[in-house]
């Protein structure tokens, strides 16, 4: 398994260009199956997350093809309508294949995706959604199964415990739109990449109106047709490295993003005098000696975004003063701590809050990463932690970040992937 190997200290300069969502490219990568035919993507990221939803496509029969950024999909040959548990366990999000293979063959076997390190996760509001749809749902040895639905639009209320889910308003709005009428979602989730996978369906045929708010419409259609799409870039990349910028740059420009989709994080960098500065698509942001400590709670959209407070934690490690982190979407995202306070961070977890003191100088260490978003933190803490740092199980970071060792050595820093059996 790979490492990397980091020496804090560096000063970054230079340019980070932002790479399409993942979290948009999965489930428009899923939606595809609703046409019979070619689906081209452009600004698709180069993640592991990608290749394991390619690997989905295939396996029930579509041809993927991957040509620099940009995917072409043929969907004429799905001869399968089944996800296995060996390929979903692999990425949770391969349960959007559910949402697109009812609506296009009124039938699906999706292994259940299970809990992961973060919490339980469960599907509870999909199948909600779908069944509400008139989909025939039966849970059967670990798979969700649907042999025969023949979906109706209809009124779905979808928010649930922890607020609205993106995961259950996507795949709910995939299946209704290939469902006979008229549907509504209310409790939907208003997430920038909702947005995008129904300007997705809309550019193939679709009638999708009102996604980016609470309450989505959409007029159910038997057949959509070709398109060519391009994703939105990634929101929570873009926050990772101007977080990098922040703690570590003397300047650096964070080309190709939407500013407005990183609107929490930027008002806050604000408030603590960091000041970030917006030039249409580009953000500009550096270090400064000393800046303040500020509470940070996660809510859904426009709130500011749970897979961002890790990165931010490892910021408040540096702010004058305590501060608290509150998470409020996943049971267990503190994961990334025992590992911050291996580097010298103090910080103290209860129930859902992390108490920050800082500043703290942190100190090169061997540490572990445990999930996509902790494993962002652990790098930004390195490029500020004085000495070495080791970071294990780096698959994580693969999942979702594209070429990030080679994004941060362009702008100096000090970060390279060796494979233990080649390690000195
Ligand atoms: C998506 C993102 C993930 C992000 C999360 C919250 C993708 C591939 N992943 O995950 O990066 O952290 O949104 O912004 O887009 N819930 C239920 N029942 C359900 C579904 C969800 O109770 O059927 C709960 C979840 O456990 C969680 C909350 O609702 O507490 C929100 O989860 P959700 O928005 O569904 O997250 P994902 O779509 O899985």
């Amino acid at each position: 398994m790979d490492k990397f190997i980091i020496d804090g200290g560096n000063i970054l300069e230079g340019e980070i260009n932002i790479s399409g969502a993942k979290n948009s490219v999965l489930p428009i990568m899923a939606a595809s199956i609703l046409n019979n035919g070619t689906t081209v993507l452009r600004n698709v990221p180069l993640v592991h997350d990608v290749i394991t939803m390619k690997q989905i496509l295939e396996y029930i029969g579509a041809k993927v093809e991957i040509d620099g950024n940009t995917l072409n999909i043929n969907t004429e040959n799905i001869n399968k309508t089944e996800a296995p548990y060996e390929l979903v366990k692999k990425m949770r999000s391969s349960y959007y294949v559910l949402g697109s293979l009812i609506g296009r063959f009124g039938k699906a076997s999706v292994s259940l995706p299970g809990g992961c390190v973060i919490g339980a996760r469960p599907v509870d509001l999909h199948i909600k959604g779908l069944k509400a749809l008139g989909a025939d749902i039966e849970l059967e040895h670990g798979y969700i199964k649907s042999r025969f639905s023949k979906l109706k639009g209809t009124k779905i209320f979808l928010e649930g415990m922890h607020g609205p889910s993106v995961g259950a308003t996507i795949n709910v709005m995939m299946a209704a739109s290939a469902a006979n009428g008229e549907s509504v979602i209310s409790g939907a989730a208003c997430e920038p990449e909702v947005i995008d996978v129904a300007n997705f369906i809309n550019s193939m045929g679709g009638d999708i109106k009102g996604a980016g708010t609470h309450t989505i419409k959409i007029n159910g259609k038997t057949t959509f047709h070709d398109t060519e799409y391009s994703i939105i870039p990634d929101r929570i990349e873009a926050g990772t490295y101007i977080i990098a910028g922040v703690l570590a740059a003397k300047e650096l420009l964070i080309k190709n993003t939407i500013p407005s989709h990183l609107e929490s994080l930027l008002v806050k960098l604000n408030e603590i005098g960091l000041n970030p500065i917006v030039d249409h698509n580009n953000i500009l942001v550096k270090r400064k000696e000393n800046f303040k400590s500020t509470n940070i709670k996660v809510l859904p959209y426009p709130g500011f975004p749970t897979d961002m407070q890790a990165q931010f934690a490892v910021l408040m490690t540096q702010a004058e003063g305590k501060s608290i982190i509150s998470e409020t979407i996943f049971e267990n995202r503190f994961m990334y701590v025992p590992e911050l306070l291996r580097m010298g961070a103090d910080i103290q977890t209860e129930d859902n809050n992390a108490f920050i003191n800082g500043p703290t100088v942190l100190e090169g260490a061997e540490v572990m990463a445990s999930d996509l978003r902790a494993s962002a933190a652990l790098i930004l803490a390195a490029l500020v932690a004085k000495g070495k740092t080791t970071i294990s199980r780096i698959y994580h970071i693969d999942r979702g970040y594209e070429r990030i060792e080679k994004k941060l050595s362009n702008v100096g820093a000090s970060i390279k992937r060796v494979n233990p059996n080649q390690e000195e």
